[in-house]
């Protein structure tokens, strides 16, 4: 059991919110409303997020910790959570310019700014929570 190393996942919870409609632009405005129904709403509408980052490794021995949770903060709010508070994800955010802002696209964009910043392998999860009822994960794959 000594020598075993044990792989331990660790998250940090950011909160945001921000406002967004699922609308694709090649559909008419009948077909986005026969589809994606309140949620194409020309004015928008407002979820307050719950982005979750899942850091996996092996605790450091001389510090007990996988990674720094503050480091790991810092890096989800300056990269990403400041970048989309209070935003309209549809028209205010250069790295999801081009995307429609579904929660699934998000996590996928979301995965791409922090991969570079964290220890080669160790980002296992983005986790975005839109409602109680609705959240998506992405892996990376
Ligand atoms: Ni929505």
């Amino acid at each position: 059991m000594a020598d075993r190393q044990k792989i331990v996942y660790i998250t940090r919870r950011e909160r945001f919110n921000a406002a967004h409609k699922l609308y694709n632009p090649n559909w008419t405005e009948q077909e986005n409303e026969d589809f994606f129904g309140k949620c194409s709403n020309k004015y928008y509408h407002g979820h307050n997020f719950e982005l979750f980052v899942t850091i996996k490794g092996i605790a450091n021995p001389e510090t007990g910790m996988v990674m720094d949770l503050k480091k790991l903060k810092k890096i989800i709010k300056e990269s990403v959570t400041e970048k989309l508070d209070h935003k309209n994800l549809n028209e205010d955010v250069d790295f999801l310019k081009g995307f429609m802002p579904s929660i699934e696209n998000i996590v996928v964009a979301v995965w791409d700014i922090m991969a570079p910043q964290i220890e080669n392998g160790k980002l296992h999860s983005i986790k975005l929570i839109e409602t109680e009822n609705n959240f998506v994960e992405y892996f990376g794959e």
